[in-house]
């Protein structure tokens, strides 16, 4: 049978002795007022806190935000309950002051603050826990028997632990309460959660907190499901107004004062979708990618000679006449989990995106795939990433049809080539490049977007602290590097065609046998032999 903790029996969590019931009771008898959901508004008028900064003293309750009244109640009435919130509006006072009021006039019972660091977890139980129990009336402080960096344990048997996140957080937990506090930033909250799991469903309370921190993490899932109505969670958002002293104008300054406009949405966010979307570091402008996705084309029914693609293929532009098109080719790794083979065909003259592929079928299915679509494209030149099995697909194609006009890498000086290096080799070195055309394509309106499924994953395409780029956790960015291949290809075409022609960077070869491509690699073999005396004579090698 599980408990209602918010009904609960005060010796619910232990079985003692008339006796020991009866001293203990003694030490909570000035509690006894404190009891239940009007005990606790009571409780949060004798409480103070301190403010770090200044040193003086908060008020809570009715001579303080009044709001903040509120939030207490919900948190004593909601059994599972996730909070975001904007930063610095007392939250973390208002779990220690429901921490502390449910330890002293519950005996027995344990409550645990997760926290995202050490340092945090020492200061909740030290400066917020601590600080609000030297300040309570000397009648209602029941005396301790254990004062620890990350423990509190009273006379009436509660105890309060706090613990930073770290892989066995809240593990063999059992208790009235536990609250995870900044859960977006928990480098271990979704263990820590599953670890806190078996005490709230054996009857006690979980509290997740947390300012956003970009979409697909722990904390977006759980409010997204709470929002759907998929977990038992009850949710409440704490916009950046709460807070007295900021209004409009306040805002404005900060917008100023901030590098970036993520950065404001993420610390003082109006809504819950500027919380989500713009926090996280986007690499493309939330407000940008929001408008495309209204203005998206709907997919075509699929052409006939596409037709073995379907479902895997949305079509939203045929072939036109003195168009060029460009197909992109980001191959599945086959490793993680959840990524896709995909293409993505831009028109070269208007920059739209006219074609879209994304599947999970084997490499030798999916290199008979690309070489449709473009053959459908007009002889489309095309670029594949060739990392990983890229490479094999890469070789496919070139088996399928040595005559596509697969990219390849100008050659340069470089020195020792034994044979030709077909495909976009993606480093660290090379992505930016790619992202960043892809940002100033998507900024500047040269390039348009109509897959929905990919504008999703730029949604959701965010900045990493070192730098790098990355889908946000859980989400794909396939779609994202095929069009970022294809879109940089447009880019150097309209840029080298006047000077050079398409082949210069586009190698279609003019041949037609089988072995054609061999042929073709040893001419360039032999080039390079020419270059560069160092390199042995082919016959040498083949021999
Ligand atoms: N009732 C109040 N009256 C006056 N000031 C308050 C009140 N509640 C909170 N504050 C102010 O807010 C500050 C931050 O409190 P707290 O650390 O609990 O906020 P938070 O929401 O957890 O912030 P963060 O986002 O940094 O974690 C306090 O130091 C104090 O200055
Ligand atoms: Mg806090």
């Amino acid at each position: 049978m599980t408990q209602n903790p918010l009904k609960i029996d005060r010796f619910h969590f232990k079985r003692v002795s008339e006796k020991e019931k009866r001293k203990v009771l003694n030490i909570v008898e000035p509690l006894e007022r404190f009891v239940g959901e009007e005990g606790l508004m009571r409780f949060v008028d004798v409480v103070e806190g301190v403010d770090m900064a200044t040193g003086m003293p908060i008020k809570f309750g009715k001579d303080g935000w009044k709001w903040q009244l509120d939030v207490l109640r919900t948190f004593y009435r909601e059994r599972r309950l996730v909070v975001l919130k904007a930063r610095q509006l007392g939250v973390t006072w208002l779990s220690a002051i429901y921490t502390l009021w449910k330890a002293l006039v519950y005996p027995y019972t344990r409550t645990l603050i997760v926290s995202r660091n050490r340092e945090q977890a020492s200061m909740t139980l030290r400066n917020y826990i601590g600080e609000l129990y030297r300040r309570l009336p000397k009648n209602l402080q029941i005396g301790t028997v254990a004062e620890q960096a990350f423990l509190l344990r009273f006379r009436n048997g509660s105890e309060i632990l706090t613990q930073p996140s770290t892989e066995d957080a809240g593990r063999g937990f059992t208790g009235a309460l536990a609250i995870m506090d900044e859960a977006a930033y928990q480098p271990y909250a979704e263990l820590t959660y599953l670890s806190l799991k078996p005490a709230v469903d054996n009857g006690g309370q979980l509290i997740v907190l947390s300012t956003a921190k970009g979409v697909g993490n722990f904390f977006h899932r759980l409010w997204a499901e709470a929002v759907a109505g998929k977990n038992n969670f009850a949710y409440l958002f704490l916009p950046y107004h709460l807070h007295p002293n900021r209004d409009e104008a306040w805002r404005e300054q900060q917008r100023r004062e901030f590098p970036e406009e993520w950065m404001l949405a993420q610390e003082y966010p109006a809504t819950v979708e500027e919380a989500f979307v713009m926090s996280g570091r986007p690499v493309f402008s939330p407000l940008t990618i929001d408008r495309l996705m209204r203005e998206a084309k709907e997919p075509i029914v699929t052409p006939e000679e596409l037709a073995a693609l379907d479902p895997y293929i949305q079509v939203f532009q045929k072939p036109q006449e003195n168009h060029f098109y460009i197909v992109g080719v980001d191959c599945a790794e086959g490793l993680i989990h959840g990524d896709l083979n995909a293409i993505s065909v831009i028109d070269g003259i208007t920059g739209e995106q006219v074609a879209e592929y994304a599947s999970r079928v084997e490499a030798f299915v999916f290199a008979d795939h690309i070489k449709a679509v473009a053959d459908y494209y007009q002889a489309a030149n095309v670029i594949v990433e060739r990392n990983g099995i890229g490479a094999a697909v890469i070789a496919m194609l070139r088996r399928l049809q040595p005559t596509l006009r697969l990219y390849k890498p100008p050659t340069g000086r470089r020195r020792y080539t034994t044979h030709i290096v077909y495909g976009w080799q993606t480093t660290v070195k090379t992505k930016p490049l790619l992202i960043s055309a892809l940002q100033e394509g998507i900024a500047k309106g040269e390039l348009k977007i109509n897959s929905k499924a990919l504008l999703d994953e730029m949604a959701h395409y965010q900045r990493n602290e070192d730098g790098s780029t990355a889908a946000a956790p859980g989400r794909t960015d396939d779609r994202l590097m095929a069009t970022a291949l294809a879109w940089y290809q447009v880019r150097e075409l309209r840029n080298k065609r006047e000077q050079l022609p398409v082949n210069y960077y586009y190698h279609a070869m003019e041949v037609d046998d089988v072995y054609g491509w061999m042929k073709e690699a040893i001419r360039v073999w032999e080039e390079e032999r020419a270059r560069n005396q160092l390199i042995r004579p082919v016959s040498e090698i083949l021999a």
